[in-house]
């Protein structure tokens, strides 16, 4: 991988709410030449959230806001994702549903990745209803995103075989691993067009 300083990339914010998995892959990624990102901002709603320490490692600027009232918090997300002239907002792991006009200002621009099959299992405990169901696959999907949860256009799947031995943990670990992959990829595949 050739490291790249990033001053022809499209500015990205991650959004995220906990282990930051997704995050740390997006920024090994984003130091590829080959990236059409470049990641200056990763935003928060939990101050605990272990994620930032990626940000902190990778000495990228971190900002966490307080959702208890949405529509400020969002309101200053929006002007911070200004300042730093951000063009693309990647969610990975972002338990906060966004307001339809928060979204409307990044349309095509804004992405996420979700632990399923969508359209199937929307929302949370995504892998103890596929168990449950006894799906013979699952996997994860990476999305535009809409003011609709988890139903934007889909760009990438990758389907992930569940044994009859996995439990949601043992499934999500899988899953987490093809995620940390997918995401580039969907990128990739959205801004070679
Ligand atoms: C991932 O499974 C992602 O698909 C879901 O939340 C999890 C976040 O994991 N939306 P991490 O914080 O990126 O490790």
């Amino acid at each position: 991988m050739v490291p790249s300083t990033g001053s022809n990339k499209l500015k990205a914010a991650v959004f995220i709410s906990g282990a930051g998995s997704n995050l740390k892959s997006l920024i090994k990624f984003s130091k590829n030449k080959k990236s059409p990102i470049f990641i200056s901002l990763v935003i928060t709603n939990n101050s605990k959230a272990k994620g930032l320490d990626f940000a902190n490692i990778y000495k990228i600027k971190r900002k966490i806001f307080n959702f208890r009232d949405k529509k400020l918090a969002e309101k200053k997300i929006l002007l911070e994702l200004k300042k730093n002239k951000i063009r693309i907002v990647c969610l990975a792991g972002f338990m906060k549903i966004l307001s339809k006009s928060f979204i409307k200002n990044f349309k095509g621009k804004i992405f996420n990745i979700h632990p399923s099959l969508l359209p199937k299992y929307k929302g949370l405990n995504t892998h103890q209803r596929a168990l449950d169901d006894n799906e013979k696959y699952s996997g994860c999907t990476v999305h535009y995103v809409t003011s609709k949860l988890d139903s934007g256009k889909i760009i990438l799947q990758k389907r992930v075989k569940i044994n009859k031995k996995d439990t949601p943990e043992t499934l999500a670990k899988k899953i987490l691993k093809q995620e940390h992959k997918l995401y580039p990829k969907a990128l990739l595949k959205v801004f070679s067009l």
